[in-house]
């Protein structure tokens, strides 16, 4: 599975709009999930997370994370798992796991409470970043930890070798985000809004998984269900996406796109 079988479509809107009727939803979850577990992980664990840890995620989605973050803090740790809709992982089964449906945009999570909080993917769909990020920051005790993962798109339309229309077609897809009201640039902005909501030793990486495009079967989907939407605008011609598309299709093509590069960005509340 590659990274970007799970983008496109969800970063065109800026506000989350939730169709708890999409068959496709969940497995769209459990993608982005495969891909990018490993690194949030990874990310998580070297904070020092163990034992005995209060935790917080955000927008957990179909809740791997939490699952994993609840293995981490054992028994005598906890962690609240939260989302506009929570379907998935109302049924979790962990006894150190509660599940709350909320909006991090208007509902409050306490203050000084947690020793790590974590988002994916999740602040993209909200409007007022800093507010979110400063009530956030409020909720982790002092020294507490906060990551906060998302896309910057801006190597979407780097192919190699060089291919002019496959990279106007994905610069497109970018480009209709933005004109959404969505910021494909987001994870590059991420040091300076944790910075700016007052956590301190803000560091940063970016990763992505460059791969051949005939190899990437579901973001051909995405491109192709984004067709008329990206030609509607006026940002590229049928035929050049169809050409995209042909391009997916051959087993011979050895183009390599790289995706979104998710950037996970960490810092921590003033001791
Ligand atoms: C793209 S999914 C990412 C899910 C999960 N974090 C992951 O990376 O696998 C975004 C999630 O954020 C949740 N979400 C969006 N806006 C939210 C809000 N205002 N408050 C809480 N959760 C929100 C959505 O319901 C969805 O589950």
């Amino acid at each position: 599975m590659h990274p970007a079988d799970a983008t496109l479509e969800d970063m065109t809107e800026q506000n989350y709009m939730f169709n708890t009727a999409e068959t496709g939803e969940h497995q769209r979850l459990l993608a982005h999930a495969q891909v990018w577990d490993p690194v949030t992980f990874r990310r998580l664990k070297s904070t020092g997370l163990g034992e005995g840890w209060r935790c917080l995620e955000v927008g957990a989605g179909s809740g791997t994370v939490t699952e994993w973050l609840a293995e981490q803090v054992g028994h005598t740790g906890h962690v609240v798992a939260t989302d506009l809709e929570t379907k998935w992982i109302r049924g979790l089964g962990s006894p150190n796991v509660d599940v709350v449906e909320h909006d991090i945009r208007t509902d409050q999570i306490g203050e000084s409470v947690y020793d790590l909080i974590t988002l994916r993917l999740v602040m993209t769909h909200l409007p007022d970043k800093l507010a979110v990020l400063g009530k956030l920051g409020r909720a982790l005790v002092p020294g507490g930890w906060l990551l906060v993962e998302d896309y910057d798109m801006r190597v979407l339309p780097v192919f190699e070798p060089p291919d002019a229309t496959c990279s106007k077609v994905a610069g497109a897809s970018a480009e209709a985000i933005r004109a959404g009201g969505g910021d494909p640039y987001l994870g590059a902005k991420l040091p300076g809004l944790l910075s700016a909501a007052g956590l301190t030793g803000v560091e940063t990486e970016a990763v992505a998984f460059p791969r051949r495009m005939p190899a990437i079967r579901s973001w051909r989907t995405q491109v192709a269900e984004m067709r008329d939407r990206l030609v509607g605008a006026g940002l590229v011609s049928a035929d050049e996406v169809d050409l995209v598309l042909a391009r997916f299709d051959d087993e011979y093509c050895e183009l390599v796109v790289y995706g979104p590069l998710l950037v996970s960005a960490r810092g921590r509340r003033p001791a």
